[in-house]
């Protein structure tokens, strides 16, 4: 009989989003966790996985979570999740983190290049087009191995204040929110729907654009409220949604930052789009049919993503 062995989930960054996606990865029985941080942070990762270890028992979690500061121990990770990086400050914007955020994601990728070049990698860390780019040239992945997270969490986002605005279960929210991980990113809202039908004839255009504006600046109302980082459980959730589709093969359709070749007129660039994620990594990436004014919002959020990218020096 053949036996399958558990699966082993790296996070790497054991901050605030990193141990929210330890809990989530024990609570959904994803396989065991390795929190990785740097040895500055020695007793924080080991703290939270004593911590969560301790919590199993009370609801019978077989996973185990394993706090490191040593890259060996995330070697043979089947799936692993970046969240190492500084979060905004009140005022700041994504793109404010570049500097900071990229010495790190060097250090990242490249211990990814040595450690686990085989793994599924999901990229958190902001400004997340250009760190989910930097990734992937660094550490040499597969184009089908490497992804960003955004457009879960901003298509979330987007839900909630539609289900708000309605009254209505978010269960039945179906939207897409496409483009990079700015504040022009694009909700799609004529491909918005709920329970069916079209988002266009259940609110106002005032509405709309009010849930429209609010989801762009979704990030940024967050770190007004939180003043010392940004938000946490979203985007852990997220993250684990996406990386519960490659580990069980669900071949969900997700946004997600992908590498593309040409689709949507753009090449080489990490930039959200829909993205099947199943055993293979990223299977497929779908393209959604636009009109003018579409087109020309995606546009405006690549020039964005081009010139952080552009200004990336590896
Ligand atoms: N390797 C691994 N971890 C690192 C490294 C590194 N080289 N450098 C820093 N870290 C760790 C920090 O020690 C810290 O524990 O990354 C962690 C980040 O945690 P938080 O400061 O709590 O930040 P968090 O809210 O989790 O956000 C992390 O995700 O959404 C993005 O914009 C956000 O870029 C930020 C990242």
């Amino acid at each position: 009989m053949a036996h399958n062995r558990k699966k082993k989930i790296g996070l790497i960054g054991g901050g605030q989003i990193g141990g929210n996606l330890a809990l989530l990865a024990v609570q959904k029985q994803l396989g065991d966790v390795v929190l990785y941080d740097i040895p500055a942070a020695e007793g924080l990762v080991k703290g939270k996985a004593l911590d969560i270890n301790q919590l199993s028992a009370v609801d019978g979690y077989d996973c185990r979570v394993t706090g490191t500061t040593d890259w060996k121990d995330v070697a043979g990770a089947d799936v692993i999740i970046i969240t190492a990086g500084v979060p905004r400050k009140p005022g700041m914007s994504r793109e404010d983190l570049l500097e900071v955020n990229l010495k790190i994601m060097k250090d990242v990728a490249a211990n990814i290049k040595q450690h686990a070049p085989n793994a599924f990698v999901i990229n958190v860390a902001n400004p997340l087009d250009a760190m989910v780019f930097a990734l992937q040239k660094i550490a040499e992945l597969p184009k089908n191995m490497v992804v960003g997270m955004a457009g879960v969490l901003d298509t979330s986002r987007f839900k909630c204040f539609v289900a708000e605005a309605l009254g209505c279960s978010i269960r039945d929210v179906e939207a897409l929110v496409l483009g990079g991980h700015g504040d022009d990113m694009v909700p799609l809202v004529r491909h918005s729907t709920v329970g069916g039908v079209p988002l266009t004839e259940l609110l106002p255009k005032e509405k709309l654009d009010a849930i429209i504006k609010r989801t762009r600046e979704g990030g940024a109302e967050l770190v007004g409220l939180y003043k010392t980082g940004s938000a946490y459980f979203g985007p852990a959730s997220s993250a684990i949604a996406m990386a519960e589709s490659f580990l069980f093969d669900r071949k969900r359709v997700l946004p997600s930052a992908a590498q593309l070749n040409g689709e949507y007129g753009i090449n080489g660039y990490f930039f959200g789009v829909p993205v099947q994620i199943g055993a293979g990594g990223v299977e497929k990436i779908i393209t959604v049919s636009l009109n003018d004014a579409e087109k020309a919002e995606m546009t405006k959020s690549f020039e964005s993503v081009k010139k952080t990218v552009d200004s990336v020096k590896l």
